[in-house]
């Protein structure tokens, strides 16, 4: 079947960064399953929906119309809802509350599922998410899970942001993570965790570099 290597990790584990760089070097294609999550979140505040309820919003994740457009020139690849650019939208720590709130309704877990499997297509898939090797993709061959010091993810986070132009500051950046990942990590569905056969890598202190070189190394052997 075809090969699926599973990145899983909190906020600011660097999983976006090098799962991308990671499915270049591979040319395997990529699933930015947060960005699912981010764009439900998205979808329910343009429709004014309550993020608590359950009902609405796993009527939102089953129609869901989401596009990944890869940019010609190596920018970002933008990501498509509804026939909308919602890129920089999703990008923002409102919209990842908002994806964090959602993610922990099963309903709207159970809606993506499919939509997810989907995206294993020769020759093969990079997963990047919270719950990719626990699952999603629990027979994955691979499977990784990257995490870094708190006050390392804040950082990183923090100049990611500040790099993409946004207003923040690292204090409240390091409150709100801490309070994503608690709820990630306490919830009820998917709680964020390695699977048994993850290969857990902290890559605090580590440049981005050597952490591509060490996941592609796992893949290969
Ligand atoms: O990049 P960052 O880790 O900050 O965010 P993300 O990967 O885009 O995920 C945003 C939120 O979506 C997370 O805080 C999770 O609550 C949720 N999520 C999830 O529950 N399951 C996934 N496979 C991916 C994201």
């Amino acid at each position: 079947s075809v090969p699926v290597l599973t990145i899983d990790g909190p906020s600011g584990s660097g999983k976006g960064t090098i799962s991308r760089q990671v499915a270049e070097r591979l040319g395997w294609h990529l699933l930015d399953s947060g960005a699912l999550y981010r764009a439900v979140g998205y979808v329910a505040g343009l429709e004014g929906l309550d993020l608590t309820d359950a009902d609405a919003l796993t009527r939102c994740a089953r129609e869901l119309k989401i596009r990944f457009v890869p940019a010609a020139d190596g920018s970002d690849t933008r990501i498509i809802v509804d026939g909308l650019d919602a890129t920089d939208a999703l990008r923002t720590e409102t919209a990842g509350a908002a994806a964090s709130a959602v993610a922990s309704i099963p309903g709207v877990r159970a809606a993506l599922v499919d939509l997810q499997l989907g995206f294993r297509q020769p020759p093969g898939l990079v997963a990047d998410g919270r719950d990719m090797g626990t699952v999603i993709f629990p027979d994955a061959p691979t499977k990784v899970f990257l995490t870094a010091s708190a006050a390392e993810r804040a950082a990183r986070r923090y100049k990611q942001l500040k790099d993409k132009g946004l207003d923040v500051t690292l204090e409240v950046l390091q409150r709100e993570i801490e309070a994503r990942d608690a709820r990630d990590a306490s919830r009820a569905v998917a709680p964020l965790k390695p699977a048994p056969d993850a290969v857990v890598v902290d890559t605090t202190g580590m440049p981005i570099a050597t952490v591509v070189e060490k996941v592609l190394a796992l893949v290969r052997h």
